[in-house]
């Protein structure tokens, strides 16, 4: 049976990953500054990731949520104890896709409202209220035009106030660093502006931090640098370094209702030892001052570069901006150099997403390998 084919691939199989390289059937290791799509929070098969994982296989994998998963528990404390975030009450689900969903369904439920503001070249996912507040109309069927988006311009506060003034808003939803866009913020003023407008309307702020949470801008969640409280946060990505998990986080004065959520592989014991290691990792390793560290030092070496005339994002979550189109030299990167950098929306950007893990060696490593591709 053929697979459908949707992914163009690169000619490249990997079968054995460690730290931020990955090794191809073949024996050669490349570089991962990619991390697979962001997701790689703690770097490729970490030990205690994988122990956990394992011993928790021995022990039971998963049941559905309708039994007591104390490890559902133990995760939601220890999001609590490492983000910072204090009021809030977590729902585990599989994909950030699924995570944007069930937020955007929750605000509905909440508002009893259905329009939703999201912003230019937004990604939200593939799901159906997901997608079209996604600013691709490529990947919208049909089927998906029954959900009304107004897009606004990032950082344009009249055309927020004025898509907000139809009263018919359930939801407002914005990734603090736009990553399938090309690394573009809101300023905190325009941060500021939607929270306060949010809550003067009863209209539910989503936070989603599906790719830049989880350590990755050199915060735990991207917002954090805005001073913000969302009303609902969604993560995925970081969450499980591979393992599939998301969920969101919903703020205290949401009250759930039996049966208003609900998903059969959400939560799962596997999910949730995965879940669990990785926060274990990022707050004993101290990742978060890593990605802020080893963010800077990759900056400082972008900016004696004469070719990059941009760089953009925060942390480990960044972007080189060039004057050319970059999918020619992300092909020599990897296929010259052995290295994996990322693509954007914005063609001139090559995105760097490395585990957060990630030394100075590995950094000098890239540099030298860019300046010989570029001259
Ligand atoms: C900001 C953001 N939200 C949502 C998603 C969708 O996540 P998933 O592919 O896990 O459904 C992505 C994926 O790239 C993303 O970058």
């Amino acid at each position: 049976m053929d697979l459908f084919d949707v992914y163009p691939l690169y000619d490249i199989t990997p079968v054995t990953a460690s730290g931020v390289y990955i090794t191809d059937d073949s024996g050669k290791k490349y570089l991962d500054l990619y991390g697979g799509h962001a997701v790689i929070s703690i770097g490729h098969s970490h030990p205690s990731y994988v122990n956990s994982i394992k011993e928790q296989l021995d022990k039971i994998g998963f049941y559905s949520n309708s039994i007591v998963n104390p490890l559902q528990q133990k995760l939601s404390s220890k999001i609590k104890e490492v983000s910072g975030c204090e009021e809030y009450q977590l729902f585990l689900c599989n994909s950030g896709a699924e995570a944007n969903e069930n937020a955007l369904k929750l605000a509905s439920f909440h508002t009893g409202k259905s329009r939703v503001i999201a912003f230019r070249n937004s990604f939200h996912g593939r799901t159906s209220a997901a997608v079209v507040a996604t600013d691709n109309e490529k990947i919208w069927a049909p089927i998906n035009l029954q959900q009304e988006v107004s897009f606004v311009d990032l950082n344009d506060s009249e055309g927020f106030l004025k898509a907000m003034g139809q009263k018919d808003v359930c939801a407002v939803i914005l990734e603090a660093i736009q990553g399938v866009g090309g690394l573009d913020e809101p300023s905190t003023e325009f941060y500021e502006l939607i929270a306060s407008k949010c809550r003067e309307d009863d209209v539910v702020l989503i936070a989603d931090e599906v790719q830049c949470g989880y350590g990755r801008s050199g915060k735990f969640f991207g917002f954090q640098h805005h001073g913000i409280q969302p009303d609902i946060i969604s993560m995925a990505k970081g969450m499980g370094n591979g393992f599939p998990i998301g969920g969101i986080l919903i703020h205290d004065r949401f009250k759930a209702v039996h049966g208003m959520l609900g998903t059969t592989f959400g939560g799962n014991h596997l999910a949730c030892s995965a879940g669990l290691a990785v926060l274990e990792v990022i707050d004993g390793e101290n990742l978060i001052k890593n990605a802020v560290e080893l963010g800077k030092y990759f900056r400082d070496k972008a900016q004696e570069m004469a070719e990059v005339k941009n760089i953009k994002g925060r942390g480990l979550m960044l972007g080189l901006e060039f004057e050319f189109e970059v999918a020619d030299l992300r092909k020599r990167l990897i296929y010259n150099r052995h290295i994996f950098t990322g693509s954007s929306k914005n063609k001139h950007v090559l995105r760097i997403l490395p585990a957060l893990n990630i030394t100075k060696k590995e950094i000098d490593l890239f540099f030298k390998a860019l300046k010989e591709e570029l001259t």
